[in-house]
């Protein structure tokens, strides 16, 4: 498997490979694989010659200091992951901070028509800044035809497919379903950093949010999102931070109903310390 740790070696690789038709699929990744980063990878392989991960923690997209000190980086048991879905169709860039950022570790300011004022983008200052400058980089070295993105970061994956139409970068994005654990847990690299007590607590968000979606049938949005916040003011672990039903075009919260949109709901929550998101389509 070729592990390329900068971009000069990466691009000469990926050159060599257009220079013979292959596609190119691409899974920008922070590492700490788990079997949801895997799905992406194995549809990629289904839809391309070749799928470049990237394993890079983007430092410009924490808002948070401590989060991007305690973020798991276990590149060599990644790795090995990748190694038993294909030794030879998988090539991985594992980049230091100075060979994608030069001296300059800071992210431009995109605007994504508004998308990235809600949700995440309240919560979680600079952000989407942080994404946008990241994969847009990570775009123009990658050069994919494909690239994949869980719908677990749904706004991201919004925000992914805004950014490449504004810029007219030719890619396609490709949103891939959620992948959950058995007892419903979203998949997430966070999660490898839950206590036992916390991750045996934290399926109820899954729960509540299916929950959610059986009364958002007959309930008003305002409705359900009351519901969801009395669930979770009287659980002890799980520190609720914001359930929200949205359009899903805008992403805006939606104050009246209309049988003409879809909708999602959204939420974030606090296990301990560690930042927990998940969403549901409600119809
Ligand atoms: O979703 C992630 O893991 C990150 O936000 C991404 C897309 C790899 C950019 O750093």
């Amino acid at each position: 498997m070729h592990i390329f740790k900068n971009k000069t070696d990466l691009i000469n690789h990926i050159n060599d490979l257009k220079s013979k038709k292959k596609t190119l699929g691409f899974v920008p990744t922070m590492g700490a694989l788990h079997q949801g980063h895997a799905s992406l990878i194995i549809k990629g392989l289904n839809d391309n010659d070749v799928v470049a991960v990237s394993v890079f923690v983007n430092p410009t997209q924490f808002d948070n200091q401590e989060d991007l000190v305690k973020y798991p980086r276990t590149l060599d048991k990644d790795v090995e992951l990748l190694k038993e879905i294909s030794k030879d169709r998988i090539i991985v860039y594992a980049p230091s901070v100075e060979d994608v950022y030069g001296e300059n570790v800071s992210s431009n300011s995109f605007s994504y028509d508004g998308l990235e004022h809600e949700m995440e983008g309240r919560f979680r200052d600079g952000h989407f800044d942080g994404v946008g400058t990241i994969v847009k980089r990570l775009f123009e070295i990658v050069k994919p035809d494909r690239a994949y993105f869980g719908e677990k970061d749904f706004q991201q994956l919004m925000i992914i497919k805004k950014l490449v139409d504004k810029y007219n970068i030719p890619v396609r994005v490709i949103g891939c379903k959620i992948h959950r654990a058995t007892d419903g847990l979203a998949m997430s690299s966070r999660n490898t950093r839950l206590t036992p007590e916390h991750r045996e607590a934290a399926p109820f968000i899954h729960k509540t949010l299916k929950t959610a979606k059986e009364k958002f049938g007959t309930k008003s949005a305002n409705v359900v999102t009351k519901w969801v916040e009395n669930q979770f003011a009287s659980h002890n672990l799980l520190e609720l931070e914001y359930f929200i039903v949205a359009d899903v075009e805008t992403l805006k919260t939606v104050k009246r109903k209309s049988n003409k949109k879809s909708y999602r709901a959204f939420i974030a929550v606090y296990a301990d310390d560690i930042r927990l998101i998940d969403n549901i389509a409600l119809n």
